[in-house]
């Protein structure tokens, strides 16, 4: 029996795959048998993700070295495509910065908006236009539980999440024609290079880490569900955002 779970077969994209939950994920998509594509900024960092990737389904990935909020630099990740759809894309990349709303500056807002949403549009447009995504394909936006719930402290970064989901919706209606699907994930608090950067920033996590009954995420928690979205056994799952969040908004 075929396994609906398999990506095997699929190319694709993962975005802020240099590192915490990109790289995790493009991990899992390579040991579910897809063709990976990763990019991220740090040269190094992406090496790295790409001598971790399973070989073992002897397609060959592809590592492409990218600033997203730059117009040129999605161009470039887009040309090295090679013409080739992609069967999914994940959009990890992504940054969290921490400030009160009486404090941050309209730099720190566009910073913000730029990665996390500015970003990821403008790729899925440039894909989009040039039919680079298949049918059937899956598009995946990785928002987050900041999204859903207020902490103080997080609004700059909560808005970016909140339109990503609010546009993913309108791009799901505008590409079912086709078939591609496009969802949200929202985890709350994973253990990543970012978690460590706000816990140097707050002083530590200890705290927080009693409000999450099932404990705070792994990278492999997002990968699986990822992969779900990615793969034929969400066939028919669209326009929707899943919340994953160790129990903290129900607790
Ligand atoms: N960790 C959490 O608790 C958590 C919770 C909810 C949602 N999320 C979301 O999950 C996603 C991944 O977070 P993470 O924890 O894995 O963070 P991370 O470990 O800091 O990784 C962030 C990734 O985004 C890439 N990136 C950042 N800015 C970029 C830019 N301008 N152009 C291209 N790539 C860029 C980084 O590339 P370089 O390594 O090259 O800099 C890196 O690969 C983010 O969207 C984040 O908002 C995280």
């Amino acid at each position: 029996m075929e396994n609906p779970f398999s990506l095997s077969g699929k190319r694709i994209l993962v975005t802020g795959a240099s590192s915490g939950i990109g790289r995790q994920i493009a991990i899992s998509c390579s040991q579910m048998g897809a063709q990976v594509v990763i990019t991220g900024r740090d040269r190094e960092r992406l090496k790295q993700t790409l001598e971790m990737l399973d070989k073992s389904a002897l397609v060959g990935h592809q590592a492409v070295q990218a600033e997203l909020t730059n117009a040129a630099e999605r161009e470039t990740l887009v040309a090295a495509l090679d013409g080739k759809p992609l069967n999914g894309v994940v959009h990890s990349a992504g940054i969290s910065r921490l400030s009160p709303v009486r404090m941050f500056t309209e730099q720190h807002l566009r910073e913000v908006q730029a990665i996390n949403v500015d970003a990821p549009m403008l790729l899925t447009q440039a894909l989009l236009k040039r039919n680079l995504v298949a049918p059937e394909g899956s598009l995946v936006f990785v928002a987050s539980i900041a999204a859903h719930i207020g902490v103080a402290g997080v609004g700059a970064y909560s808005g970016t999440k909140a339109a990503l989901i609010a546009m993913m919706r309108c791009l799901a209606m505008e590409v079912v024609k086709r078939r591609i699907r496009a969802n949200c994930l929202s985890p709350a608090l994973v253990e990543t290079p970012l978690l460590e950067a706000t816990a140097t920033m707050v002083g530590s996590m200890e705290q927080e880490r009693n409000n999450y009954p099932l404990g705070f995420g792994k990278p492999d928690d997002v990968a699986n569900a990822a992969i779900f979205l990615l793969s034929n056994a969400s066939r028919w799952i669209t326009g929707t955002t899943l919340v994953m969040d160790g129990g903290l908004t129900i607790s």
